[in-house]
């Protein structure tokens, strides 16, 4: 047996950013506190266009997200509670990101994340990794769910 349960992956192609934005709707409508989800991907490759989908479908709002990159943190309250959209490129070292709050946000608030790699194994057992890549003019989204998340990456 794996000693990390990756019960389901899947591949979504997307054309286009309004694709991009549309599977991060579909994400966030169904996000819950607790839901850690990260999204790794080169520069360029929609991981911000991905998470203001999914910030607009939380908040039930239009709104211009900006991106994260030097504040590393953004929240926004919806009626499900807070959702964090963190982008850790620049961060140094980890514990920074712990000094954020980050470990409470994994439990208290549900959790969009850029350039996990950062964090490497500080990350939640129980996520979704969304990994992006260019494919032709547009783009291609793997999914996959660790652990609990492996029973609803076939819904989103
Ligand atoms: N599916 C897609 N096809 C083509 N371009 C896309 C797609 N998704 C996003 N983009 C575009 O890619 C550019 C970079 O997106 P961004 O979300 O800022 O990337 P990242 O946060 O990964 O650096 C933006 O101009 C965005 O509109
Ligand atoms: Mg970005």
């Amino acid at each position: 047996m794996a000693a990390e349960t990756l019960l389901d992956s899947r591949e979504i192609p997307l054309a286009d950013p309004a694709a991009t934005i549309a599977l991060g709707a579909r994400l966030g409508a169904q996000l819950r506190r607790g839901d850690v989800v990260c999204l790794s991907g080169g520069l360029g490759a929609g991981k911000t266009t991905l998470a203001r989908g999914a910030i607009e479908a939380w908040t039930g709002e239009t709104q211009e997200a900006p991106s994260p990159t030097y504040t590393l943190v953004q929240t926004y309250d919806g009626p499900r509670g807070q959702l964090w959209h963190v982008d850790l490129y620049r961060l140094k070292r980890a514990e920074e990101a712990f000094e954020l709050g980050l470990e409470d946000a994994f439990v208290e608030a549900a959790c969009l994340i850029e350039w996990p790699e950062r964090l490497e194994g500080a990350l939640p057992r129980d996520r979704l990794d969304i990994a992006l890549a260019m494919q032709e003019e547009g783009r291609r989204a793997t999914l996959s769910g660790r652990g609990k998340w492996g029973a609803r990456v076939g819904s989103i």
